[in-house]
């Protein structure tokens, strides 16, 4: 405090965050992976988001719960929307990893993998698919497979949900049930 180098708060280094990798240096690594927030570019701080002296809130973040936090600065991901996303709702951290990611967007696995942890089986393209490859118009199944055998709509493996489901934080528009506009 004698010797601050901080422009305020009378830190030991220019940044905070170089006060909080001496500890926490996950976080130093984090921050230099492809997708993340301009913490090293100096625009944001780890204070932007924790208060590192109120341990009230969970992982000391700036704001009542997480997606609180992440509210303050990403307005129009607050809504509501006609159509919510469960889990945008829920918890952003479900999907992005604030601290940095090597996935676009700070996901925090590559697409469709993603969407894949929560939608497999069940209704739609999943489960009870036309059971055709679209490209080569032949089974999926394996030759001789009973009938029955779980398959899933080949137009759908491996395809980027983001093609058709471009709203996945919610829709308002009257449309926008399954989140495709
Ligand atoms: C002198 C070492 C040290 C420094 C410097 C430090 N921390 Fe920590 N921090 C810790 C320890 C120890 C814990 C507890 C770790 C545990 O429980 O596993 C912790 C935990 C945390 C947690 C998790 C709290 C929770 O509820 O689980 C956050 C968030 C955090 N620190 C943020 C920061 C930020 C932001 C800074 C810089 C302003 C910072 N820390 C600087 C040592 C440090
Ligand atoms: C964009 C907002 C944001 C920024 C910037 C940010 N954090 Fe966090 N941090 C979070 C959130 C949200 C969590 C809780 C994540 C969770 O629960 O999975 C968290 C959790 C943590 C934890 C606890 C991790 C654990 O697994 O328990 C530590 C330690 C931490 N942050 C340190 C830092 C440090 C150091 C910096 C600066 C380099 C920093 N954070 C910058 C949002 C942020
Ligand atoms: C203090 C303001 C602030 C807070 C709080 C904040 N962000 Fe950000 N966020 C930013 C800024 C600034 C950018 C960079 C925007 C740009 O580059 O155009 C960004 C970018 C992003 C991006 C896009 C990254 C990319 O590669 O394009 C995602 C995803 C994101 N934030 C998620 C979150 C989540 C999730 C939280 C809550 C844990 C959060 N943010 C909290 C300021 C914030
Ligand atoms: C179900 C997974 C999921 C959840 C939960 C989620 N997101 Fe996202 N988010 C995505 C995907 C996928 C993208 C990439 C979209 C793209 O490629 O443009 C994204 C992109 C973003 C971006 C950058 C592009 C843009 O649309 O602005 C921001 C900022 C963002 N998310 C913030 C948030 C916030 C804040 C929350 C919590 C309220 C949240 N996300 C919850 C999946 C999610
Ligand atoms: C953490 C789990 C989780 C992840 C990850 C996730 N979702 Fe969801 N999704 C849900 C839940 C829960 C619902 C609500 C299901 C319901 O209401 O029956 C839902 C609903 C949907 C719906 C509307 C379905 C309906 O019946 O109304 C679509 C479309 C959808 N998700 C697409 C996606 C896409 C695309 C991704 C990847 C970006 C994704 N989801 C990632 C949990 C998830
Ligand atoms: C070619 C466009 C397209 C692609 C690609 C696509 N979807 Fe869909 N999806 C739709 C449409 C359209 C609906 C609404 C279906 C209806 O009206 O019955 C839908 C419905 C859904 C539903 C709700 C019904 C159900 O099947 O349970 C979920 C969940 C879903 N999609 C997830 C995904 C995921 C995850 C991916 C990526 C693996 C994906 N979709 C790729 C167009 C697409």
């Amino acid at each position: 405090m004698h010797d601050a180098k901080s422009a305020k708060a009378q830190l030991k280094t220019k940044q905070d965050a170089d006060t909080c990798y001496t500890c926490h240096q996950e976080m130093r690594a984090k921050a230099q992976r492809t997708s993340h927030h301009p913490v090293r570019e100096g625009k944001m701080g780890c204070s932007s988001c924790h208060n590192p002296h109120d341990g009230a809130t969970p992982k000391m973040v700036k704001g009542d719960s997480i997606n609180e936090l992440c509210y303050t600065c990403h307005a129009e991901k607050r809504g509501p929307f006609a159509f919510e996303h469960a889990p945008v709702r829920d918890d952003c951290v479900s999907c992005h990893e604030p601290h940095g990611t090597n996935h676009p967007r700070l996901l925090t696995q590559k697409m469709p993998n993603l969407c894949y942890n929560c939608h497999f089986t069940g209704s739609g393209h999943f489960g009870s698919g036309d059971n055709y490859s679209t490209e080569k118009g032949v089974q999926v199944a394996p030759p001789g497979a009973p009938s029955g055998y779980p398959t899933v709509n080949s137009r759908f493996i491996e395809r980027s949900c983001r093609t058709c489901h471009v709203k996945v934080h919610g829709s308002n528009h009257p449309s926008g049930a399954y989140f495709v506009r």
